[in-house]
């Protein structure tokens, strides 16, 4: 029986694809992995729809059916730390939190600075759970002092560079790294924090710093760094986009620079927009430090609203496992990350969309069709003829984040035990489910 006109068909979901521009109620044709047609049902439809046996419909009722989520910040852990997370245990947890497609960073053990390495990471992602995007290493060992081979990791399939966790300190760096990735038309992501001024704090400097008596570090480190990389990008020109924007100083940086007419992207991560310093204090909770750290009330207003207004165009997870071991410590001597992939879609329901900052289609923009356009991947869409990697949300779905509920390796997510509401129903990559509630 080959001659099935389609392998699946989802019914009666609203198909939300901002960049084709609508959101409607349709039902979507899919055969050989691809999206055939999304068609508003109709007789020759309802017809087709008849001829399907059961399992090869999906009834997405009160559900939205968008685009498969892109995460452009996701640490995968593998080669080096694989008892954090592994390439394959990442992209399960990427399904189950509705990416279909996510860019891993080259902090690995060794680091991705080079072919090889970038190969046996494509090697390893080719039976995973979504599609793995690689962003090559700045500088040789993230060491801030020699450019890797960029050519010849553009050549291998990188889609950007980064030294994800360090900020390329010299400018000098910073001015060839921006102008090689010209050349080969990729963004240059950039870790923006000044490694002078953040001088080992542990946490934001502010006012909770002081009363907890741990090193801050301060918002100026980051917005210096923002400010001196958007100077480097006016002069040479070339694409920057800055990694986890955190504080309002960086925002309004990116706004004027995006006024001029300047080539710059921006990415934002729930913790962010959610969470602030004071949280700290609570418990000591190891699993709220990070980098950039949480900052004050009126930073994170202002993530907010550079989101809302544009000048931050995608959200993030900074997905960055650590095992239970490395973070129970004194929170001072954690190191910094928290796990995202799995929580990304339900806390951006809860505390963006029902609070009124963003709406779905929104949302959609900044979490698909936005980072496919800053790193010039496929996907983002529903067009006819794109792989069928679609995402299949319940939005008022009710749940509670659990830490043995986890398809990521660590467990080190600040969110376990909050009620959300909003969450994923299926991931579909290619025409396969890879995740179902
Ligand atoms: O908190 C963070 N963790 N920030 C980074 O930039 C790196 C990441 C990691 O690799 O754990
Ligand atoms: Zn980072």
């Amino acid at each position: 029986m080959t001659s099935k006109k389609y392998d699946m068909v989802i019914i009666n979901g609203r198909v939300i694809d901002p960049a084709l521009g609508f959101g409607k109620e349709a039902d979507v044709f899919i055969k050989d992995g691809k999206i055939v047609k999304i068609e508003n049902r109709n007789p020759k439809t309802e017809k087709e729809i008849k001829t399907c046996s059961e399992d090869q419909i999906v009834d997405a009722k009160d559900k939205i059916v968008v685009p498969g989520l892109i995460d452009v910040h996701v640490h995968l852990r593998e080669p080096g730390r694989e008892d954090a997370e592994t390439i394959a245990s990442g992209c399960k947890a990427a399904a189950a939190g509705g990416f279909t497609s996510v860019c891993c960073m080259p902090n690995t053990m060794p680091r991705i600075d080079n072919q090889e390495t970038v190969k046996f990471v494509q090697d390893r992602a080719k039976v995973a759970d979504a599609r793995v995007y690689v962003v090559g290493a700045i500088t040789k060992n993230i060491e801030g002092k020699e450019l890797s081979e960029i050519g010849d990791l553009v050549k291998m399939g990188c889609v950007a560079i980064t030294d994800d966790g360090h900020y390329v300190q010299n400018p000098e760096i910073m001015r060839r790294a921006l102008e090689y990735a010209k050349m080969f038309d990729i963004p240059v992501m950039q870790h923006a924090e000044d490694l002078n001024l953040c001088g080992g704090g542990v946490m934001n400097e502010s006012f909770e710093s002081t009363r907890l008596g741990l090193k801050g570090a301060p918002a100026a480190a980051e917005e210096v760094a923002v400010r001196r990389d958007i100077t480097l990008t006016r002069m040479v020109g070339g694409r920057l986009h800055v990694q986890h924007v955190s504080c309002k100083g960086a925002v309004d940086a990116i706004r004027e620079a995006k006024a001029t007419g300047l080539n710059i992207t921006a990415e934002a991560c729930p913790h962010h927009l959610i969470l602030t310093d004071e949280e700290i204090g609570k418990e000591f909770n190891t699993n709220l430090r990070v980098n950039p750290p949480l900052r004050t009330i009126t930073d994170r207003q202002a993530v907010i609203e550079g989101l809302v207004d544009g000048t931050i165009d995608c959200i993030a997870s900074d997905h960055a496992p650590h095992s239970e071991e490395s973070k129970d410590c004194e929170f001072d001597l954690a190191p910094p990350g928290m796990i995202g992939l799995e929580t990304t879609v339900g806390l951006i329901k809860t505390f963006m969309i029902d609070k009124g900052y963003l709406n779905w289609a929104d949302a959609i923009r900044m979490m698909s069709y936005n980072p496919a356009k800053i790193l010039n991947l496929p996907g983002g869409s529903l067009a006819e003829g794109s792989d069928a990697d679609i995402t299949i949300i319940d939005p008022d779905k009710k749940w509670t984040v659990k830490a043995d509920r986890f398809r990521s390796k660590s467990k080190n997510s600040p969110f376990v035990g909050m009620k959300l509401n909003g969450q994923v129903y299926k991931t579909i990559l290619g025409g396969r489910v890879v995740f179902e509630q």
